[in-house]
C-alpha cells in the first residue's frame, strides 16, 4: 500500500490497529491480483497455443478429408471390381457346367426310356435325380449372378394367374402324391382376370416355395392360397401364400432365411438335399417384381410363406395369354418316319437329340452349323428342322432367314429354334426371323413329342 493511501486513511481518523489490518488486507488482495493476472496470462498463452493448433488442424482437415475420401473411393472401386469378377466367374462357371450337365441329364433321360434290368433302373434314376438337382443349382446360380449384374430382365406378357396356379398344381401333383401330402389350391381369383407381368418369374418363385413346402413336410398338407386386392382401377395386389404342416422354422433362424447358401440346421432338414439358394432367389425375384416376401412360422406346426405382388390388370389390351406348360404327352402314331434335320454344333447335344428322335422312329441328319443346315435343306426334303441359335460360322437366326429366302420349294420347311433361355426376348426375334416355334434347352423328349404332334404331318 503506498504512503499517500496510508495518510488518507489517517486523515479519515483510522487507528493504528485498523490501519494495520487494512494494509495487510490490501497486500493480500494485491498478491491475489498478481497471481490471478499470472494465471490469466498463462491460460491466455495456452489458449493461444490451442487456437494455433486448432487452426493447423483445420487447415489440414480439408486435405485429410480429401485424402480419406480418395482412399475410400479406391477401396470401394476395388471391392466392386472384386464383386464383379466373382459374379462373372460364377456366371461363367455355371454356364460351363450347364452344357455338359445338360448332356448327362439328356443321356439319363434316354436311358430311363430303355428296357433296363432292375439294378440299372435304380442307378439311372439316381443319375436323373442328381443331374436334375445339379441343373437346378446351376440355374439358380446363373439367375442370382444375372440379378447381381443387373442383367435380369422381366418378360412382360399377359397371363392368367388362376391358370398359372393350376399349371403349378399339375406340376407338383405327382410329387405330393408320392409323399402322401394333400396339395390344395385356395384361390379367389377369377380365371378371366388377365394381368400384365412376368409369369415365368412368378412361377419360379411359387415353384421354389411349394418345392420347399413339399420337401420339408412329412405329413399333412401344402396349400397354395391366392387372394386379390384392388390398389387402384388399373392395378391389383396379389397375395400368394404357401402354407405347410411341416416342422416350422425357429424364430432365431428367421432373419437369415432368405440369405444365400443358408440352410437352417433343423433335424427335419438334416438329410434333405438343397443348396440353400431357393429362398434367396425368391426374395430377389419378388423384389424384381416390386413385391414383398416373408414367412410366418411356428415350430412344430408349420410355416406360411407369403408374397404380395402388384400387377397391372390387362384392361382392354390385346390378350396374349401365356401357353400352359406342356404336361405328359404321348407320341402321335405317325404313318411314316419323319425326316428331321438337327442343326446343332455341340456334339453331346447332337447325340442326345438324335437318339431321342430316332427312338421315336424318325430319321435324323445333323448339321454342325448354319451353312450346313442351309445346304442340307436345299438338298433334301425335310419334314422339320430343329435349329440351335448359337452356332459357329452361321447362327440359327441367319440360317433361318437364308432358308426362307431360298427360291426353292423347301423354303417353307417348319423350323423350330432351340434356345437356351425360353424366356429370352430373342424368342420374339426367332419368330420375326421366320421360325415356326421354339423349344427351350435342354430339350426334353416330351417337348420333342409335343412339337412333332403339333406339326400335323406323317
Ligand atoms: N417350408 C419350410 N419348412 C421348413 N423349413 C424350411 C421351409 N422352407 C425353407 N426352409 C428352411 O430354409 C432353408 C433355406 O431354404 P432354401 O429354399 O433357400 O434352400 P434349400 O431348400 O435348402 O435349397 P435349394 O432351394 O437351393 O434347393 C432350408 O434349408 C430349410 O432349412
Ligand atoms: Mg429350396
Amino acid at each position: 500500500m503506498d504512503l499517500s493511501r496510508v495518510f488518507d486513511l489517517r486523515l479519515h481518523g483510522m487507528d493504528d490497529q485498523a490501519l494495520e489490518r487494512s494494509v495487510r488486507r490490501f497486500n493480500r488482495e494485491r498478491e491475489a491480483r498478481i497471481a490471478a493476472e499470472e494465471l490469466l496470462e498463462q491460460k491466455g498463452r495456452e489458449l493461444y497455443k490451442a487456437n494455433t493448433r486448432l487452426q493447423d488442424l483445420l487447415e489440414n482437415l480439408d486435405e485429410k478429408v480429401r485424402q480419406r475420401t480418395e482412399e475410400l473411393r479406391i477401396a470401394l472401386a476395388e471391392a466392386q471390381r472384386a464383386n464383379r469378377v466373382k459374379t462373372d466367374f460364377l456366371a461363367m462357371i455355371s454356364h460351363e457346367i450347364r452344357t455338359p450337365m445338360n448332356a448327362v441329364h439328356g443321356v439319363a433321360q434316354i436311358l430311363k426310356n430303355e428296357d433296363l434290368p432292375d439294378n440299372q433302373i435304380k442307378l439311372v434314376d439316381l443319375m436323373l435325380q442328381s443331374s436334375t438337382s445339379l441343373l437346378a443349382i446351376v440355374n439358380d446360380l446363373l439367375d442370382l449372378s444375372k440379378i447381381d449384374a443387373g442383367k435380369m430382365k422381366l418378360e412382360i406378357v399377359y397371363f392368367s394367374v388362376a391358370q398359372l396356379s393350376q399349371d403349378i398344381k399339375e406340376l407338383f401333383s405327382a410329387k405330393a402324391k408320392k409323399k402322401n401330402l394333400d396339395l390344395i389350391i385356395e384361390q379367389t381369383v377369377e380365371s378371366e382376370i388377365v394381368v400384365a407381368g412376368d409369369p415365368g418369374r412368378l412361377r419360379q418363385i411359387l415353384i421354389n416355395l411349394i418345392d420347399n413346402a413339399l420337401k420339408y413336410t412329412v405329413s399333412g398338407s401344402v396349400t397354395l392360397g391366392i387372394s386379390v386386392f384392388d390398389i387402384d382401377p388399373d392395378t391389383k395386389s396379389f397375395c400368394f401364400t404357401v402354407v405347410d404342416t411341416g416342422p416350422g422354422i425357429p424364430e432365431d433362424k428367421l432373419d437369415r432365411l432368405f440369405s444365400r447358401f443358408d440352410r437352417i440346421d433343423i433335424k427335419s432338414s438334416h438329410n434333405i438335399e438343397g443348396a440353400g439358394l431357393g429362398l434367396a432367389l425368391c426374395k430377389q425375384l419378388a423384389e424384381l417384381l416390386n413385391g414383398k416376401i416373408g414367412c410366418d412360422t411356428v415350430v412344430g406346426r408349420g410355416s406360411s410363406f407369403w408374397m404380395t405382388v402388384p400387377f397391372k390388370v390387362a384392361g382392354n389390351a390385346p390378350k396374349k395369354i401365356e401357353e400352359p406348360q406342356r404336361q405328359t404327352v404321348e407320341p402321335k402314331t405317325m404313318t411314316r418316319a419323319l425326316r428331321i434335320l438337327v442343326a446343332e454344333d455341340n456334339i453331346a447335344n447332337q447325340v442326345i437329340v438324335r437318339v431321342m428322335l430316332e427312338k421315336l422312329g424318325h430319321l435324323v441328319d445333323i448339321a454342325a452349323d448354319g451353312n450346313e443346315a442351309v445346304a442340307a435343306v436345299k438338298l433334301l426334303d425335310y419334314d422339320v428342322v430343329f435349329m440351335d441359335m448359337q452356332m459357329p460360322n452361321l447362327g440359327g437366326m441367319d440360317a433361318t432367314e437364308q432358308i426362307r429366302a431360298l427360291p426353292h420349294r423347301n423354303n417353307n420347311v417348319p423350323i423350330y429354334a432351340l434356345t437356351a433361355n425360353a424366356m429370352d426376348s430373342d424368342r420374339v426375334r426367332c419368330l420375326d426371323a421366320g421360325m415356326t416355334g421354339f423349344l427351350s434347352k435342354p430339350v426334353s423328349r416330351l417337348d420333342l413329342i409335343a412339337t412333332l404332334n403339333e406339326l400335323d404331318i406323317g
